[in-house]
């Protein structure tokens, strides 16, 4: 045994139960029982002892929207570590025209010396050939598992409907799970352009260019060309209860969907974007942030196991710098907002507030992740031989969110002045400490790509 967590509640997704761990090689080794007394140790007592974190959707070192984020994998990586999150699965974007082959080197060389944490790519496909088909195919093999593809953003990410059916198509065959932007590119771009047209540029504008309906009517195309070709789809950023009632009306006929929401979409609503002295550009992100009334949709979604997942969608556009090209014109705000580092301890508010279980915690935010993304068990719980990717979390830590205190590379946090109990306090990577006290101590590059397994539809 090289090391124990000594007097901690270990929470995983099926139950909560006081025992000491024992962790040898990176992995988990004895749960519960007698150690030796003069092993290494670190003492959880007055904590959880639950499995690291696994982000599913960041954008770590992108060049979307012309410009380049802020986060690379190195400050985006260990942002998501002090955040509580041992995994993330980045997208890896083809670039137009690129090979599927040249795009994954190109993530490649981002990520290697980089990543603090352990991370595998989605593959972003913007460009559908005969060549760009073959090679999805052989993806699996490579443990890239999940195709992603935009219904929205023409003359960037928008692809068309036999792109899709293409892509769903090839995941089928091969094993692989295709992801979707779910909007009307198309309807958000023609209210979008009314709206300028008429001199409404701010912000708040580019909520109303995206209404639910925007949303709800690509998830339930998606789905469907899912269902026509007989596979299974996830949706990411689900936002609303219209988009929501799509989702539940194909799990009711049997379709093997899914979807996640984000964090921003639990705690902001369109209003944010209305803020004053173009404070309203931190939250133009898409879909937009809804109301009220469908977080609480949404919440009771989660409670209720039909969103697989709650992902940052960690985009790193600085507010001055990035989001300010937009000042005259809505439509030139980078698109995203930050969250890796805050999303754990966002979510978790969800169980201070009685919406969610301590235990629907951990499946929302590791467990989930990992069983749909095929990383499960090596990841996502707390059992004899898993990585021992391990959050030590104070229940009783406060905290007042500011971005001045957060790790990564941004100028501003969604959540800035958001008070918080309960955090991440300690944070080992196969059982090797690399946050403490919430600070990082870890080597960036010690993070590994992680080759994942293939789909198992659920029906
Ligand atoms: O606004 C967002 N979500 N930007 C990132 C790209 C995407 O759509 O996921
Ligand atoms: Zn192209
Ligand atoms: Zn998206
Ligand atoms: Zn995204």
């Amino acid at each position: 045994m090289d090391l124990v967590v000594r007097n901690g509640t270990v929470v995983t997704a099926s139950g909560v139960s006081k025992a000491d761990l024992g962790i040898a090689d990176g992995r988990i080794a004895q749960i519960g029982g007698d150690f030796a007394r003069d092993l290494p140790a670190i003492d959880a007592a007055g904590c959880f002892v639950m499995p690291g974190g696994i982000d599913v959707h960041t954008h770590l070192d992108s060049t979307d929207f012309n410009t380049q984020s802020a986060d690379n994998f190195e400050t985006g990586t260990i942002a998501a570590a002090c955040g509580g999150t041992t995994t993330v699965i980045d997208f890896c974007a083809q670039a137009h025209g690129q090979s599927l082959a040249d795009a994954i080197a190109n993530w490649d060389s981002k990520a290697g010396d980089k990543a603090a944490i352990d991370y595998g790519y989605h593959i972003i496909i913007v460009d559908m050939n005969d060549a760009v088909f073959e090679e999805l195919g052989t993806l699996p093999e490579k443990g890239i598992t999940s195709f992603k593809l935009f219904m929205a953003y023409r003359g960037m990410n928008m692809i068309d409907d036999v792109t899709l059916l293409k892509a769903l198509d090839q995941a089928k065959r091969s094993g692989a799970l295709v992801m979707v932007h779910a909007e009307n590119g198309d309807a958000a771009d023609y209210l979008r352009d009314k709206f300028v047209a008429e001199g409404k540029t701010e912000p708040y504008y580019h909520a109303l260019s995206r209404p639910s309906r925007v949303e709800s009517e690509a998830t339930a195309r998606a789905i469907a060309l899912a269902e026509i070709v007989g596979t299974s789809i996830y949706v990411v950023h689900l936002t609303c209860a219209d988009a929501l009632d799509e989702l539940i009306r194909a799990k009711r006929r049997g379709v093997d969907a899914m979807a996640e929401t984000c964090t921003q979409y639990l705690y902001l609503t369109k209003e944010d974007l209305a803020r004053p002295d173009f404070e309203g550009a931190k939250f133009v992100f898409t879909p937009p942030a809804r109301t009220v009334e469908d977080q609480e949709v949404l919440w009771d979604a989660l409670a209720n196991r039909v969103l697989e997942t709650v992902s940052s969608d960690h985009c790193s556009w600085l507010f001055k710098g990035h989001k300010d090209k937009g000042k005259d014109d809505f439509r030139k705000i980078p698109n995203g907002a930050p969250g890796v580092e805050e999303r754990l301890m966002m979510v978790y508010q969800g169980v201070n507030e009685g919406r969610i279980s301590l235990t629907e915690f951990v499946d929302l935010v590791a467990t989930r992740p990992a069983q749909v993304f095929g990383m499960f068990p090596k990841k996502g719980t707390i059992a004899v031989g898993s990585d021992a990717d391990i959050v030590i979390w104070d229940p009783e830590a406060e905290f007042t969110i500011t971005q001045s205190a957060m790790n990564n590379a941004m100028d501003y946090s969604s959540y800035e002045g958001h008070a918080v109990k309960g955090l991440p306090r300690d944070v080992l990577l196969r059982g090797k400490q690399i946050v403490r006290d919430r600070e990082y101590i870890g080597t960036p590059g010690e993070g590994e790509f992680l080759r994942r397994d293939r789909y198992v539809p659920r029906n």
